[in-house]
C-alpha cells in the first residue's frame, strides 16, 4: 500500500472516499476516516454559488479537523468563477483544490460545467493553468475515461493536467453516458495510467478485494476511490488496507457492525445539524443501512417521522437483525 504524497500533503494510504452530492457530508466523511479513509472530498460545490456567498453553499464548506486532509471539489465553466473559488477555498484553509470534470448531470453541465468542459480542452488548459498558478495549494481534477463506452478522453486531458500542474487524477472509468452503472472500462483505464507521470487514481464499481486488485494492478495506477459501497461500510478502507499490506482477506460487514454505524452516524448527524435536521438528513442514507434487513421497509417508514433521538433510540431497541 502506497503513502501517496499530493504536493506538499502525505495521506495515509491510497485508498480515498469518492465525492457524493447529498451524501458525502461531514458527518459521513468523518466515519470514513475512522474506518481508514486515506482522503475525503467535499461533496461538489459550485464556484458561482461560492462567490456569491449562497449559505447552503456555505454550510457545506462546514469542515471538522478530524477529516483532514480533504479536497474541496468544484465545478465550473469560466475561468473566472473556477479560479475565484479556488482562492476563497484556499483562504479557508482547506488544504486541496479538486476540479470537477466528470459529472453529466444537467443541472452541472448546462453551466459548461462537468463533462461540458472535456470536449473543450483548450478551455480546460486554460482554466487548470490560471488555478494552478493562483493558489499554494494542490490542485487536483476528476474525469471520466470518456463520454461514450469505448472512448478514451482520459490520455489527453492527463497530458494537459500535467503541463498545467495539476499534481493527481482520478479518473471515473465508466463512460459519461453510463452514469454510475455497467462495469469500469478496465483496458481503456490501463491505456490512460500508461503515459502518465502524476498519481492516478482509479473509480468505478469498486466493491471488494477483487475489483480493488483489478485496479491497483494495472501499471501507474497510484490508488483507488471508492463510492457507494462504502456507506455505512466504513470499515473498507482499512479491510482493502489490511488486504494489500498483509493479503488478509475480511469478510463483508455484519448487520451487526452495519447497526452499529448507522447509531454513530445519526449521533454525528445530530452533532453536526441538530437533533431535528439532523435526523430529516439521514432519512435519505438509511437505506443504505438497513436495506437487508428482514423488516426494512418498516423500519425505513417508522425513519421516516422521526424526529427526536428518543425515537430513534426505540427504533434500533426493535430492529430485528
Ligand atoms: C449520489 C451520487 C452523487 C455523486 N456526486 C458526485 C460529486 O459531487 N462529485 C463527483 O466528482 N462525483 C460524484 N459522484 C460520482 C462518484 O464520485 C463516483 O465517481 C461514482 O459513484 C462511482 O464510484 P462507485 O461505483 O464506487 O460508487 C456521485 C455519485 C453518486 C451515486
Amino acid at each position: 500500500m502506497k503513502n501517496l504524497k499530493i504536493g506538499n500533503i502525505s495521506l495515509n494510504n491510497n485508498i480515498f472516499l469518492a465525492p457524493m452530492a447529498g451524501i458525502t457530508d461531514s458527518p459521513l466523511r468523518i466515519l470514513a476516516k475512522q474506518g481508514g479513509a486515506g482522503l475525503v472530498y467535499t461533496e461538489m460545490i459550485s464556484a458561482k454559488a461560492l462567490l456569491y456567498n449562497n449559505e447552503k453553499t456555505n454550510k457545506l464548506l462546514k469542515i471538522s479537523n478530524q477529516e483532514r486532509p480533504i479536497a474541496a471539489q468544484i465545478f465550473g465553466g469560466d475561468i473566472h468563477s473556477v479560479t475565484n473559488a479556488a482562492i476563497k477555498l484556499r483562504d479557508m484553509g482547506i488544504d486541496i483544490i479538486d476540479i470537477n470534470l466528470g459529472c453529466p448531470v444537467k443541472k452541472v453541465t448546462k453551466t459548461g460545467a462537468g463533462i461540458a468542459l472535456l470536449s473543450n480542452e483548450r478551455l480546460i488548459a486554460k482554466i487548470l493553468e490560471k488555478v494552478v498558478k493562483s493558489v499554494d495549494i494542490p490542485v487536483t481534477i476528476k474525469i471520466r475515461i470518456g463520454l461514450f463506452p469505448g472512448q478514451n478522453i482520459a490520455t489527453s486531458i492527463i497530458k494537459i493536467a500535467q503541463n498545467s500542474g495539476i499534481k493527481m487524477v482520478v479518473i471515473h472509468a465508466r463512460a459519461a453516458s453510463q452514469g454510475h452503472s455497467g462495469k469500469p472500462d478496465l483496458k481503456l483505464f490501463a491505456e490512460a495510467c500508461l503515459t502518465a507521470k502524476i498519481p492516478i487514481i482509479g473509480n468505478g464499481g469498486i466493491t471488494d478485494e477483487k475489483t480493488a486488485s483489478d485496479f491497483l494492478n494495472i501499471p501507474n495506477c497510484s490508488g483507488i476511490m471508492v463510492g457507494r459501497v462504502a456507506i455505512g461500510n466504513y470499515l473498507i478502507f482499512k479491510r482493502l488496507e489490511d488486504f494489500f499490506n498483509n493479503r488478509k482477506t475480511s469478510t463483508i460487514p455484519s448487520k451487526e457492525e452495519k447497526m452499529d454505524w448507522l447509531k454513530q452516524h445519526v449521533n454525528c448527524s445530530i452533532k453536526h445539524y441538530g437533533e431535528k435536521k439532523g435526523l430529516i438528513i439521514m432519512r435519505k442514507l438509511t437505506n443504505y443501512y438497513i436495506r437487508d434487513l428482514p423488516n426494512a421497509t418498516k423500519i425505513r417508514d417508522m425513519f421516516n417521522t422521526m424526529t427526536t433521538i428518543s425515537d430513534f433510540n426505540k427504533l434500533i431497541k426493535i430492529i430485528k437483525l
